[in-house]
């Protein structure tokens, strides 16, 4: 029965270390959820192993032979068993319990120098605002390596949620009110922020790049930002951003979602509505209810991108969009 035991946890084990089942930490919270991940698989190896030890066995060893119809010998059972076997799971449940709930408080402390980044999330894009310098915004996440940082987090329409898989937390956004969560990088790299709650349509595009840059760096890109930074045109900076691609065609920015209208025939649309293209433009960002193209369907496309997006980059992205030929 022991050699069966062996066998089953050597395979198992091979299985669960040979196969990369989490990706490579990239954060303080991530170090401590894959600790508990692995004190937990590591118990839930033992106890697999013992039980299927107990079964190969018996069925190879209690086999009735064919035709035997007697009953088996009366037997009571065996308390010291019984007792062993509550009694030990129970230590081991409330063990894991117990660290699952250090962890998780450890996880929400930033330290004692946090950075404050705050997360819009609306269908289907992200935004970051950096109320410890200036406001800045942007839409691409960047953040200090080996700093703890809490992210403040509102969503302007459903519920989207907020997932970093190399950095291990997640925290849903929910309509009305203020959500939180803690990350702390311990590495330089680039990264993609998820959504991980089915949100609509564009669920699946809806995602935003990451950046974790030394501290100099990011001392850098905050004054590059704050200097008013970006380079290239801003209206395709914008488009990227908002993640406009993620549901339209539009041949000058390489796009090619097909969940809104195609918005290379802008300018042909525009004169169908009989409207200024320009004109046109604008009202389909702040106000995409008012004309709907024809075989889509009304309130696909987010209502508040009047609020979300500043009157320079609505501006940038109406000529932008509105250039196009
Ligand atoms: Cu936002 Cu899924």
């Amino acid at each position: 029965m022991a050699v069966i035991g062996i066998v089953v946890a050597i395979l198992v084990t091979l299985v669960a270390v040979l196969i990369p089942w989490l990706p490579d930490p990239a954060s303080k919270q991530m170090d401590r959820i894959e600790f508990v991940y692995w004190f937990a698989t590591v118990i839930s190896i033992a106890i697999f192993a013992l039980v299927m030890a107990v079964i190969i066995y018996s069925v190879m060893s209690f086999r009735s032979p064919p035709e035997d119809e007697s009953d088996g010998p009366p037997i009571h059972g065996n308390s010291g068993l019984e007792i062993a076997w509550t009694i030990v799971p129970a230590i081991l449940v409330i063990a894991i319990g117990v660290l699952s709930a250090v962890v998780l408080s450890q996880n929400s402390g930033a330290g004692t120098n946090p950075l404050t980044i705050k997360v819009f999330a609306q269908q289907f894009s992200w935004r970051f605002e950096y109320p410890d310098d200036n406001g800045i915004r942007s839409y691409e996440l960047v953040m200090p390596v080996d700093r703890g940082i809490t992210f403040e987090m509102q969503s302007a329409d459903v519920i989207h949620s907020f997932w970093i898989p190399a950095m291990g937390q997640k925290q849903d956004l929910v309509p009305g009110i203020k959500t939180s969560i803690v990350i702390t990088p311990t590495r330089t790299g680039t990264f993609t922020l998820i959504c991980t709650e089915l949100c609509g349509l564009g669920h699946a595009t809806m995602r935003a790049p990451v950046r974790v840059l030394s501290q100099p760096d990011f001392a850098a890109w905050v004054k590059e930002q704050q200097a008013g930074g970006s380079k290239g045109d801003p209206g395709a900076a914008v488009f990227t951003a908002a993640g406009c691609g993620g549901c339209h065609a539009f041949t000058p920015a390489g796009t090619n979602g097909a969940i809104g209208p195609n918005l290379d025939n802008v300018a042909a649309s525009a004169k169908k509505a009989g409207e200024d293209t320009a004109a046109y433009v604008k009202e389909s960002i702040v106000d995409p209810g008012k004309v709907i193209a024809a075989g889509y369907a009304s309130g696909v496309m987010p209502a508040n991108f009047g609020d979300s997006l500043s009157a320079t980059e609505i501006g940038a992205l109406v000529t932008y969009l509105a250039a196009a030929k």
